[in-house]
């Protein structure tokens, strides 16, 4: 069993936790995740790593609350125990020939650029950072993006906080006045990718994006995280999650996406309904 140290809400959906996991926080790295299950009849839940720590032997992880699964484990406080806990899976971010970077975040995906951007500090590079949230009520780890960069800037979709507009304003911005970038991390929602890739690939800069939304068990098994990366067929649990944001089919990613989440969506009705029948019965 895997005990929750602490617990802590980021915003009113979003929540962090830090598990007592020795092994994985040994070899644990920066883009790496794990699987979780709630109990031993639980889902298995994958989730990047969102920081470690070896001496302690931690993990956190940072989730949002939007099925089943994650509603359960929000229900779990600190003390109590997980039934598994596996990792680190996939493979690091890579960062060794990287310079002068930008990590681009949107929503939640900002727990996972968070520890590209920590891993980029502490290995001495240059690195900006560019969030986007909604509305200022959904913004995270604000203080922590500002304490590992010389540079961040905020957006806001509807301007409550930081400055109103998109990610990838900020970016085109940073990269007119940056021309020496070597690389850009963006970490979010399947368009905001999209757009980022575009964009960058017009001021030819290699851009590497995480494909973990379309995660679903991260074992190589379920085929649900395929993905078409330069004409290749290549699952992001084993092969990623990281790839060349410029050869990644984000169209094709984005129709089985919307596939998945509405299934999962029936799914989840399907449930509720029975439940219903059950509690009738
Ligand atoms: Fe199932 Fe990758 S998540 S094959």
């Amino acid at each position: 069993m895997y005990e929750i140290l602490s617990k802590k809400t980021l915003n009113a959906t979003v929540e962090q936790m830090e598990i007592k996991a020795p092994f994985v926080a040994k070899r644990a790295k920066a883009g790496q995740f794990i699987i979780l299950r709630v109990d031993e009849n639980g889902e298995r839940v994958p989730l990047t790593i969102a920081d470690y720590d070896r001496e302690k032997g931690s993990i956190t992880i940072i989730y949002q609350i939007i099925g089943k699964s994650t509603q359960k484990l929000s229900q779990l406080h600190e003390g109590d125990a997980l039934a598994d806990f596996v990792g680190p899976l996939g493979k690091p971010s890579e960062i060794d020939d990287v310079k002068k970077a930008i990590v681009v975040g949107g929503g939640v995906g900002c727990a996972i650029a968070l520890p590209v951007v920590k891993a980029l500090s502490k290995a001495g590079k240059e690195v900006t950072a560019i969030t986007g949230f909604r509305e200022a009520s959904l913004v995270i780890l604000e203080d922590q993006f500002k304490h590992y960069t010389k540079d961040y800037h905020l957006f806001t979709d509807d301007g409550s906080k930081g400055s109103k507009g998109f990610v990838t304003q900020g970016l085109e911005a940073c990269l007119k006045e940056n021309k020496d970038i070597d690389c850009v991390y963006a970490i979010g929602p399947l368009p905001m990718m999209k757009f980022v890739s575009l964009l960058t690939e017009k001021y030819g800069v290699k851009t590497i994006v995480s494909m973990n939304p379309i995660m679903i068990d991260g074992t190589g098994m379920c085929g649900g995280c395929r993905l078409t990366v330069g004409g290749e067929t290549k699952f992001a649990c084993i092969d990623g999650p990281e790839f060349d944001g410029h050869l990644v089919d984000f169209d094709e990613a984005l129709m089985r996406n919307s596939i998945y989440e509405k299934s999962q969506k029936h799914q989840e009705e399907s449930c509720h309904l029975l439940e219903k029948e059950v509690q009738i019965d």
